[in-house]
């Protein structure tokens, strides 16, 4: 039996100081914007190599804050990529904003630039790119654009921490970043939990207030705001797996290596790498004509594998009324249609990915 991910192996390997952790925070009673959110916030941000880190409830959260503080809603129009998790899309609808979904570019999985700026209108007031399963988007190209236009740019990147092009992190280039602690992430918590960073401490100081009810100072709101925060247990926890964050993008970076080395020899096409970006692999993603066939021969050699996503936003019930007639966006339609997420956790042995392969070439062969 191989899963998609094994939770359970990381917290073998980590365990006794997990719990030292949280039982430290059961100790301290203290349980909400305490010294491990700070500190957790101090180290994600010089992390993404960001002035300004602010620990909120959720990746959702993060994207709907940042939102809000930099003031978009009724009448925007937010253009992003159609090919993510629907959080990207929703939160902007939350907002009051439109999505306005532009065609990916088929082996990165992420934005292409030129459709962005064919996209634009007098009612564009930001572009946010998502850095899908672990590869940068386009940030040069979509930045040039942002500038030359006067946009706002928030990066999606609840799948990307540690994710760099040229040698820059995800998180920094846009005014802000967002990033997700859920479970399943690079950087996973055991709950709920999410960052903004920023290189503008106004933004920094608005995403604050807003987590916190809206005030500075309790009980003297100032604005309208949420209950977003992070909490402490999560952020002790969290501080514990940041230390090994890089060693398990090492480890992930093995595995996608070995299984691109394998199946292209099996002849399957393996992911894209851009030139000039760190990969942090939160997905090892392939496209194949008959996915759904192959899915099921893998569940069926006890083989995990996932389909990340197997609909395009776009062709969401939720967004029959933005009347994206089928094919419109037909990358990503596609990739709707042909991926597959691969077994993707950094315990995962050599072996293991052997397994893998053979199971996917016996089933093309
Ligand atoms: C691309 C993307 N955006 C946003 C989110 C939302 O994050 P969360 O689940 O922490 O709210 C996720 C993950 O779940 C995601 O993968």
């Amino acid at each position: 039996m191989i899963p998609i991910l094994d939770l359970k192996a990381q917290y073998q390997s980590i365990k006794d100081e997990i719990n030292e952790a949280v039982q430290g925070v059961l100790e301290s009673g203290r349980f909400i914007l305490g010294p491990n959110v700070e500190a957790l916030e101090k180290e994600v941000a010089e992390y993404c190599q960001c002035r300004h880190g602010v620990g909120v409830a959720s990746g959702t959260d993060a994207l709907c804050l940042s939102l809000h503080a930099l003031g978009i809603g009724p009448g925007d129009e937010v253009i992003t990529t159609p090919f993510s998790f629907v959080a990207t899309a929703s939160t902007i609808s939350r907002a009051g904003a439109t999505p306005v979904f532009v065609d990916i570019d088929p082996r990165t999985f992420n934005l292409d630039p030129d459709e962005v700026e064919i996209a634009i209108t007098s009612k564009t007031k930001a572009i946010m790119p998502v850095h899908l399963f672990g590869q940068p988007a386009e940030m040069g190209p979509i930045m040039e654009i942002a500038n030359q236009r006067g946009l706002k740019v928030i990066e999606d990147a609840a799948q990307a921490i540690g994710a760099e092009e040229n040698g820059r992190r995800v998180g920094s280039f846009g005014d802000v970043g967002c990033f997700s602690f859920y479970p399943t992430k690079n950087l996973g918590a055991y709950g709920d939990g999410g960052m903004v960073t920023t290189n503008d401490p106004a933004l920094a100081e608005k995403i604050d207030v807003l987590r916190r009810q809206g005030s500075k100072r309790k009980y003297h709101n100032e604005v309208l705001g949420f209950n977003s925060r992070l909490d402490e247990i999560q952020a002790a926890l969290l501080r514990v797996k940041f230390k090994y964050l890089e060693e398990w993008v090492a480890e992930r970076q093995r595995v996608a290596r070995l299984y691109s080395a394998l199946l292209s020899q099996a002849g399957v096409e393996t992911p894209y790498e851009r030139p000039g970006v760190r990969h942090v692999y939160h997905q090892y993603t392939i496209c194949v004509a008959c996915r759904d066939e192959l899915r099921i021969y893998l569940q069926e050699q006890g083989i995990g594998a996932m389909i990340y996503y197997p609909v395009p936003l776009h062709r969401l019930k939720l967004y029959a009324d933005l009347d994206y007639p089928a094919g419109s966006l037909e990358f990503s339609e596609q990739a709707a249609r042909e991926v597959l997420s691969l077994p993707m956790y950094p315990e995962l042995t050599d072996d293991q990915i052997q397994t893998v392969v053979d199971a996917i070439k016996s089933f093309c062969g």
